[in-house]
């Protein structure tokens, strides 16, 4: 009798074990989905044309250094990450390295990245762990030929210093979570902040605008300037542009940001819309670069 109850306690152990274990893994992955989404990580990773395999890579992103190409970061074995260690991805990740140890050019933002906690970028893999496998060549970056691997080894020694999330202790809850999403996760300042001629972004001027943006656009002032920056808008009009594109003039985001806002934005809980627009609204004012082409 005892025995039975016994293996009855164990047995029933087990079922909930069982029960436990995948659930614990879909959190992760659900985490994930979520974190894949506030990265925006399918903008670059996804070819520009109808019915594109989300994820299997193609997209052009023209810059002032040549044209590169989103790889293929779906689970393929042969043409995308899918012979990949979990440690290979959080390299790539989080230091810009590839498995064999070459060096990322910063078209892939993992400047930005870099801020990200481990357990984030883990939940990035899992989920991306769980896309459909899609067999999809990477295409080869066009480049001037000044631009190279060595290049960018040295562009990383000039430039590149992850140091992680720097929590501001004396900050609000809400003000560090924005600045994780702002700086790090939404790398928005990968198109809002200017950089110098290497390519490099200008700390001092974080999120003033960019006369040379990505796709050779001119990308506004974000800082709270009036009114160069978003200075006349209040938190709930920069929540409403994050979630619907909505200026606060009635007019819609255009190019560029209505992506953001569809595949990034768009997609998060409306506290971290709200966290985003208070680290937003405390940055410095910054007027824009005077003396730029249009500015
Ligand atoms: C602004 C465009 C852009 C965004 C956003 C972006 N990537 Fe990339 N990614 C690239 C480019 C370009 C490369 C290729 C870099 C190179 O060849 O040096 C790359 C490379 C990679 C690689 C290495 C693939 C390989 O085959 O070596 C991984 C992994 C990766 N990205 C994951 C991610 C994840 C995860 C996210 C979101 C958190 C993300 N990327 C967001 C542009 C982007
Ligand atoms: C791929 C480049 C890119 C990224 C990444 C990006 N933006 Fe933008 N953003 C733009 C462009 C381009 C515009 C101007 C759109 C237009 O002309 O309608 C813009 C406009 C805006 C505006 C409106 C400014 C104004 O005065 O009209 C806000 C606010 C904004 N972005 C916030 C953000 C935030 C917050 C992030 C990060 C989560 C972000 N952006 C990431 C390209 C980008």
């Amino acid at each position: 009798m005892r025995r039975r109850a016994a293996g009855g306690t164990a047995a029933f152990a087990l079922a909930l074990a069982a029960m436990a274990q995948p659930s614990i893994a879909e959190d992760l992955v659900e985490r994930g989905r979520y974190l894949t989404a506030a990265g925006g990580c399918i903008s670059c990773h996804t070819a520009d044309e109808d019915g594109a395999a989300p994820f299997a890579g193609g997209r052009a992103l023209a810059s002032d250094f040549g044209t590169f190409f989103g790889p293929n970061i779906t689970p393929d074995r042969d043409t995308g990450i899918g012979a990949w260690s979990e440690a290979d991805f959080l390299r790539a990740v989080l230091e810009g390295r590839s498995p064999s140890g070459a060096a990322y050019f910063p078209a892939f933002p993992y400047p930005s990245y870099a801020g990200l906690t481990e357990d984030d970028a883990r939940a990035i893999y899992a989920y991306l762990r769980t896309l459909p496998a899609v067999r999809r060549e990477n295409l080869e970056h066009k480049l001037p030929w000044h631009v190279s691997r060595v290049g960018a080894r040295i562009w990383q020694a000039l430039y590149f210093s992850p140091t992680g999330f720097q929590r501001d202790p004396a900050r609000s809850e809400t003000w560090n979570r924005g600045a994780y999403l702002v700086r790090h996760l939404g790398h928005c300042g990968e198109c809002h902040t200017p950089r110098n001629r290497l390519g490099a972004p200008e700390a001092s001027r974080e999120l003033s605008g960019n006369p040379q943006g990505p796709e050779n656009r001119r990308i506004p002032n974000i800082t709270p300037h009036d009114p160069d920056g978003i200075g006349g808008w209040s938190a709930d009009e920069v929540v409403a542009f994050l979630e619907y594109g909505m200026l606060p003039d009635g007019d819609f985001a255009g190019a560029g940001m209505g992506e953001v806002i569809d595949e990034n934005t768009g997609k998060l809980t409306a506290a971290d819309r709200e966290a985003i627009a208070a680290y937003l609204l405390a940055l410095p004012a910054v007027p824009d670069i005077k003396g730029s082409p249009d500015g």
